[in-house]
């Protein structure tokens, strides 16, 4: 039986295969995306993974829609597997927002799903880091979402040399289109033609633009020429102030795909131009009165940031570190005699807090060892009945020093703080 395309398998390092994924990296992800998400006050929220098909249709955009996962179910619901979090984030907070208070900073490590070509960066199911504030309409916190999106990838030795955070504003674009354009129902199919601009021939977006009454050329001047608004203007100061303005740059050619945000919108790019975007966000005031259905009328921002690209240039930069099974302790059982006695220990240890291993059936104590040092275990234990109370042997693996240690006193050396 084979898995299905576009979907993972996670397996335990080493990896068996090159055709399968790292639990181990993915778990070391989600701790680095939980640890920054909690530097910056965030609390972890999550939603269904399937929802309702109607809260992605006309909400998230024409792409996600062609890209969803959906189906009736048997209790004849039209259905769907989460494509993004952000609709479910709108509609819980809609329902309870009266119990928190405002701002309130969420983030999310969901599993979404998309029907789209698999390709590179591209597949079928991918985790998200996704950070938003709910309730806070000041450019502050703006800046402060890209700052954790800055510092959510510089947690994995990403430096500046290596991504940019392209910031770019829908309101410029706003502008630009109804400078031009007196029908706003077509302002959305205009965003989706710059969106594409960098994946499609320019022949391609120059013969979409001229339907909607644009040349291509005062598009590309109007992207080169990059004049931020006073509100970039301001988030690149903030983030500035920071120590931050090197992982940031005003670039109107990014407008993002989908059909939600309203101001300030991002995307993160590594800086040799090689991977797909490593995340995308930006502010959506009108999604929760919509969602909601004119019932709670909240601003709103936010980014998603995928594992799969992420992995990628982690793997790229070889700035993944060395997974392994992370033993503390491989406790030596070489007389059948002291099993219990041994067990007694392990469970010792184990209340402690420490990692412990050991064979479950009789083994020559050299295979014991052998395994102890593939486990790379920090240290050995073994019971010690040769005095008058029960004691311990330890060895540190490392230094290959022995010692007889008290039982009650094996934590504490296990631990490493006894000496
Ligand atoms: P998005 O741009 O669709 O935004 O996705 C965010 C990131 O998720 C992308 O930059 C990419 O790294 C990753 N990603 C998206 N689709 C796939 C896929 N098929 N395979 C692998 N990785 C993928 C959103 O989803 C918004 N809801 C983010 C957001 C949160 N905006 C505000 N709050």
């Amino acid at each position: 039986m084979e898995r299905l395309p576009g979907f993972r398998d996670f397996y335990p390092e080493p990896l068996p295969h090159s055709d399968v994924w790292s639990a181990d990296a993915r778990h070391y992800l989600f701790e680095t995306w939980r640890a920054a998400a909690r530097h910056y006050g965030f609390r972890e929220y999550d939603g269904p993974p399937l929802e309702p098909l109607e809260m992605y249709t006309m909400k998230s955009g024409a792409e996600i829609v062609g890209q969803l996962y959906n189906f009736t179910d048997k209790g004849d619901r039209a259905v769907s597997l989460r494509p993004e979090l952000t609709p479910s984030l709108a509609r819980m907070v809609a329902a309870h927002e009266r119990n928190y208070k405002k701002p309130i900073k969420w983030f999310g490590l969901p599993q979404l799903f998309r029907y789209e070509r698999q390709q590179k960066g591209r597949l079928r199911e991918h985790f998200q880091f996704n950070a938003d504030i709910l309730g806070e309409a000041d450019l502050g916190a703006d800046a402060e979402m890209l700052a954790l999106a800055i510092d959510a990838l510089r947690a994995f030795g990403l430096t500046a040399d290596d991504f940019v955070l392209r910031l770019s504003s829908r309101q410029a674009w706003h502008d630009f289109f109804h400078q031009r354009h007196p029908d706003s129902t077509r302002e959305y199919e205009f965003y989706q033609i710059i969106d594409k601009l960098e994946r499609e021939a320019p022949e391609e977006s120059s013969h979409k633009l001229a339907a909607l009454g644009f040349s291509y050329d005062e598009i590309r001047a109007f992207i080169n020429a990059g004049e931020p608004t006073p509100e970039l203007q301001s988030i690149v100061q903030n983030l500035a102030a920071r120590g931050l303005a090197a992982f940031v740059k005003v670039d109107y050619g990014v407008i993002r795909g989908l059909a939600y945000y309203t101001g300030t919108v991002f995307e993160a790019f590594d800086k040799k131009g090689e991977f797909r975007a490593i995340a995308g966000g930006g502010r959506y005031d009108n999604l929760v009165k919509l969602i909601s259905g004119g019932k709670v009328d909240l601003p709103a921002l936010g980014f998603g940031m995928g594992d799969v690209v992420l992995l990628e240039l982690l793997k790229a930069r070889k700035l993944l570190p060395a997974f392994g099974a992370n033993v503390d302790v491989y406790c030596l059982i070489e007389d059948e005699a002291l099993r219990l006695e041994s067990l007694r220990l392990i469970q010792h240890l184990r209340a402690a807090g420490l990692a412990v291993e050991y064979s479950f059936t009789p083994l020559k104590p050299d295979k014991q060892f052998k395994r102890a040092l593939e486990l790379r275990a920090k240290h050995t234990a073994k019971v010690d009945r040769s005095g008058a109370a029960p004691a311990v042997r330890v060895k540190d693996l490392r230094s290959r020093e022995e010692k007889l240690v008290a039982w009650d006193d094996a934590v504490k050396t296990l631990a490493g703080e006894g000496g």
